[in-house]
């Protein structure tokens, strides 16, 4: 870990880099949809901008938690940062709640965002489909916070899954709206660009194509989760929804390698096993349909578990040796607060400042 003077050169050096934020929500099962859609696009940023990774754990409590489960999701989430490849040294990793900075934005932020914009949010409206009324308050201002996250460290660029897009444009809406009201139409926040890479940007249910793999789905196999062994990838695989035709061939590719126009819909279980296969294996579209032109699923779910468990395995298994040293998690996170809070505070003071509040 970086001692204080190494992180302040360290800071020093990064000014010039262009800043990056993202946030994970600990929510214990990290799944491959976190680490395709997001996780593994931290890791190369460390080194070419200026990174701040947080555990969001202020949007965690937006639903009922337990309160030692909570404390153990936030180390692992943390652990499975490092087992990613992010370094301490490198990025900045801390969990949300000890930077105070990141509520105190998002109060400011309640107050500048519209009701009506809130309205919209989509992730809002799946989340409490059939219960709004009892929906905390919280979950429903959830992308101010997330707004406040970005913008109390100025961060340029945010690194998502394609889910996450319609908060990105909130969080510009919200900037905007604060440089015109508050600023005369100084550019106090710049607006942030979501770095949202194109392949696996969106993994799918193993049990539905047209659902994102998400944790908070009734069946278990419908994620592989980061901490599944082998056996039960290979089960999972095995299991996974598949539809009664060959694979797909290259005239489902448009001219720059990439599936054309509503092929995938048409097909979303087999583009979704596709889908999970390229971004294991690293090759290009052209690539993984070339090899599975043709073939049946059952080709294609065994040479997927091989890629997939040779991807998992070895991240659970980091995760478990990180999780066993409890009190290195705590320094490294103790740590990146300190650094968080150094850059976030004065930005966070400088709004309120705009705004008439004595901070
Ligand atoms: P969350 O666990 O909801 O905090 O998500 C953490 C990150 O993982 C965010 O950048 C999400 O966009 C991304 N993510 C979550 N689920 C998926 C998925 N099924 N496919 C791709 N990215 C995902
Ligand atoms: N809302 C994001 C998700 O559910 C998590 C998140 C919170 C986030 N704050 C953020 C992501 C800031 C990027 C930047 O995935």
């Amino acid at each position: 870990m970086a001692d204080s003077s190494a992180s302040t050169s360290a800071s020093a050096a990064d000014r010039a880099k262009p800043r990056v934020l993202s946030g994970v929500q600990p929510s214990g099962r990290l799944h491959l949809g976190n680490y395709f859609g997001a996780l593994r696009h931290f890791v190369p940023l460390q080194d070419s901008h200026d990174t701040f990774y947080c555990v969001v754990d202020l949007h965690a409590i937006t639903v009922h938690q337990n309160a030692e489960e909570l404390r153990e999701a936030i180390y692992e989430t943390a652990a499975a940062f490092l087992a990613s490849g992010l370094r301490p040294d490198a990025a900045v990793l801390f969990n949300q709640s000890r930077v105070a900075a990141h509520s105190q934005l998002a109060w400011m932020f309640n107050c500048v965002a519209r009701l009506g914009w809130l309205e919209r949010m989509t992730q809002f409206k799946d989340k409490t489909a059939s219960h709004r009324e009892r929906a905390s308050a919280g979950l429903y201002v959830y992308p101010t916070l997330m707004a406040a996250d970005i913008l109390c460290y100025r961060a340029g660029f945010v690194p998502v899954g394609e889910d996450q897009r319609q908060h990105l444009e909130l969080t510009r809406d919200i900037a905007e709206k604060f440089n015109h009201d508050w600023c005369g139409g100084e550019e106090y926040f710049p607006l942030p660009e979501p770095l949202i890479s194109q392949d696996a940007a969106r993994i799918m249910s193993l049990r539905d194509g047209t659902k994102k793999m998400s944790k908070s789905d009734a069946s278990d196999a419908a994620c592989i989760y980061l901490s599944d062994d082998a056996d039960t990838i290979a089960s999972k695989l095995r299991k996974a929804k598949s539809d009664s035709e060959p694979l797909p061939g290259s005239e489902t590719l448009d001219s720059q390698g990439r599936p054309r126009a509503g092929v995938r819909d048409a097909r979303p279980e087999a583009w979704n096993l596709l889908g999970i296969w390229q971004a294991a294996s690293g090759a290009t579209w052209a690539e993984t349909i070339e090899r599975f032109a043709g073939k049946g699923f059952a080709q294609l779910k065994e040479s997927l578990t091989e890629a997939v468990v040779a991807e998992v395995v070895p991240l659970g298994r980091e995760i478990n040796r990180h999780m066993a040293d409890r009190g290195e998690l705590e320094r490294i996170l103790a740590d990146g607060a300190g650094r968080a809070e150094a850059v976030a505070t004065p930005i966070v003071r400088g709004a309120a400042e705009r705004m008439g509040l004595l901070l």
